[in-house]
């Protein structure tokens, strides 16, 4: 990466959206580009669905239209984030390669008229896809409005997993790579269980649906080869660019609750900078908190630089069953919660709704009502507060506590076959990560094996699948004096989903001082009592403490009498283990007392808010900034000091956030 791409430059806090004026006529688009001035957007992202305007016919190009659109944007001083359009291929593309159409696990193919209707690992879309990709980074490659190059767009939400001819010889070819001989595959896959034993790699195919289960280690590469493969593509087109352009290249993520299919952890060192696209999931018990955990995510995915909010919405999506509008300041809370927790632009999708197609009930900068409208009042406003925030770019967030995430465990929990198929990995990571956030506690997102040492607690909720390196990375850090808390289902299985035996948590046994028999899941609406009063759900198990002190034991169910919450000295420190399923306010309070023990803090102090309050630091050369974001319905106070940047008031001592408010204070 040269010095140049090395971070996303931009003069201050971006403020932007995706623009498809492809949709409208250019009497319309210098309306948009007036209002964009006046709403204060400066990053556009243009281009993203643009392959079949820019390429009407095999090799014939057009860029007259994206010419003047590019010109007319620049003219008015806005940057662009230029698509390099091949998210979705065109219509003759597809008549004359069908086999470029993806194909499901049952065999039967997706069909063009929808979005992403390709193979990742179809030569014919690869070869029309690039040779789009240079033709478009040849003609803007030195633009000066170019202030970022988007590849593709959210590379894998709808076609991640291809099962067709093209994937098989793919994943083959990856895992040759992997495993060097056909033994040490069918080693990885236990393929001696139900005679699946392979003798030739042609005789592997991706794991289509099956009659009764599949071989969940076959179903776990075939993963991560799904991964690697969309990584593969985002390289090729990034090759292209950066043959040709100085800027900053970057695709959009999904670090969302609903989307599993890539490992993050493996692409962000493509990026010239993260980006990442989020919408609240009403499907979730709790979205708000879902966004902090996401955007803490995606910092951790940017290791703690800077990144780029690419989409969210003003208001409701049109992909749920049901598509909740937002409430009047909620927009610009939520907005103002991702600059918190890392962010150096806040982008809408998209900038006016559309009038047609499957997206026109989704909500934009300019909505359908126009203007005269309060979502266009808010944006308005929050433009202003972008503008006002330029100084908080390049500032870095402050955590004391970490959270390990794994792609990996999120995809072997979902082995067909499994204990309970009521307990999710992200349902455990969520729970955690409420309960910290409920305590306002910044946390920050760490990969499995990542350096501890800046640390004062380390969660591990969950981590079904793990490599004895990862769990020493924990057990050694607790032993030089660290405190962490592991939850139940962790150190389950290796990473060829292989059972660790001697005891469930297998690398972290020792270290937790306990040693778990048999798992005893119980179905939802059971409840579980705890000899400390707690409420627990869902997961128990049969286990013995053999140097940890319990601190809960269960009272009933299929465990009754053994240990449900332990705490064992390590070395210098102490490892928690959780082996239940605890009611949020149970959680709560076990988290502040191990938060407590640790030495662990909220940025401030604060009084009021009931949990719904975030209070999270950026710092930086220049100084410090203090984010406290109040989703409640009652004003809280915060011990603060400083200049306030939404009113422009000095703060000495204390600070009230009105009731749904923000504050950001310069300390
Ligand atoms: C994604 C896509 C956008 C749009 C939005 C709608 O983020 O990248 O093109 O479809 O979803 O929420």
């Amino acid at each position: 990466m040269s010095d140049a791409r090395a971070a996303f430059v931009h003069d201050g806090i971006a403020f932007g959206c995706d623009y498809n004026p492809e949709q409208w006529s250019p009497e319309v688009w210098d309306e948009d580009i007036r209002l964009m001035g006046q709403a204060g957007v400066d990053l556009v992202a243009i281009n993203v669905f643009g392959w079949s305007h820019l390429e009407p016919r095999e090799g014939q190009f057009d860029f007259g239209a994206l010419d003047d659109i590019v010109n007319r944007l620049h003219a008015a001083g806005i940057r662009l984030n230029l698509g390099t359009g091949t998210a979705s291929p065109p219509a003759w593309l597809v008549r004359a390669h069908p086999d470029i159409l993806p194909m499901a696990e049952d065999g039967t193919r997706r069909y063009h008229g929808g979005r992403q209707a390709w193979c990742p690992s179809s030569p014919a879309y690869r070869t029309a896809a690039l040779r789009l990709v240079r033709a478009v980074a040849e003609r803007y490659g030195d633009h000066p409005a170019v202030a970022l190059w988007h590849v593709s767009n959210e590379l894998g939400c709808h076609n991640a997993l291809c099962y067709c001819a093209h994937s098989a010889v793919a994943f083959r070819a990856w895992l040759r790579r992997r495993y060097k001989s056909i033994e040490a595959l069918n080693d990885a896959w236990g393929t001696a269980f139900w005679s699946q034993t392979y003798r030739e790699w042609d005789e592997i195919e991706p794991p289509r649906i099956t009659l009764s289960t599949r071989n969940p280690g076959q179903v776990l590469d075939f993963r991560r080869f799904s991964s690697d493969e969309l990584l593969d593509h985002y390289r090729s087109e990034a090759a292209i660019i950066r043959d040709v352009s100085d800027a900053p290249v970057t695709t959009n993520f999904m670090l969302t609750a609903h989307i599993d299919n890539l490992d993050y952890w493996s692409w962000a060192a493509d990026m010239d900078v993260i980006a990442n696209d989020h919408y609240l999931d009403h499907r979730l018990a709790d979205p708000t908190v879902e966004l902090a955990f996401a955007a803490d995510l995606t910092r951790g995915v940017s290791r703690g630089a800077p990144w780029l909010l690419m989409e969210h919405s003003t208001g409701a999506v049109n992909w749920q069953p049901l598509n909740l509008a937002k409430a009047p300041g909620e927009m610009l809370r939520n907005s103002l919660v991702h600059v918190a927790r890392g962010a150096d632009g806040i982008c809408f999708f998209q900038w006016r709704a559309s009038v047609q197609g499957s997206e026109k009930f989704h909500s934009a900068m300019l909505p359908h009502a126009g203007t005269d409208s309060a979502a266009w009042r808010e944006v308005c406003e929050l433009g202003a507060i972008a503008g006002a925030l330029d100084d908080v770019a390049g500032t870095r967030v402050e955590a004391e506590v970490a959270l390990v995430f794994s792609w990996e465990s999120w995809w072997a929990t979902q082995a067909e076959s499994r204990p309970s198929h009521s307990i999710g990995y992200l349902d455990q990571v969520h729970a955690a990560y409420g309960a910290l956030y409920a305590l306002g506690l910044t946390v920050d997102v760490v990969a499995p094996g990542s350096d501890l040492s800046r640390y004062k607690l380390v969660i591990v909720p969950g981590l079904h699948l793990v490599r004895e390196h990862e769990a020493r990375v924990v057990t050694d850090w607790v032993a030089a004096g660290g405190t962490a808390l592991v939850t139940f289902y962790t150190g389950t299985v290796d990473q060829d989903d292989r059972v660790w035996t001697g005891g469930y948590t297998g690398p972290f046994r020792d270290a937790l001082g306990i040693r778990i028999e048999e798992f005893a899941p119980v179905a939802p609406g059971t409840e579980l009592h705890l000899s400390s009063g707690a409420i627990a759900r869902l997961w128990s198990e049969r286990s013995t403490a053999t140097t940890a002190t319990v601190v809960a034991s269960h009272l009933d169910g299929p465990a009754a009498g053994t240990p449900a919450i332990t705490r064992n000295d390590w070395g210098g420190g102490q490892a928690w283990y959780l082996g239940t399923m605890l009611d949020a306010a149970a959680y709560r309070e076990l988290l502040a007392t191990i938060a407590d023990a640790a030495g662990v803090r909220p940025a401030t102090a604060h009084d009021g808010g009931d949990g719904r309050v975030e209070l999270v630091r950026r710092t930086g050369a220049a100084g410090s900034y203090l984010f406290i974001v109040n989703h409640s319905a009652q004003s809280v106070t915060a011990d603060a000091s400083g200049r306030e940047l939404l009113t422009g008031q000095d703060v000495v001592g204390t600070i009230l956030v009105p009731a749904g408010g923000v504050r950001i204070v310069r300390e």
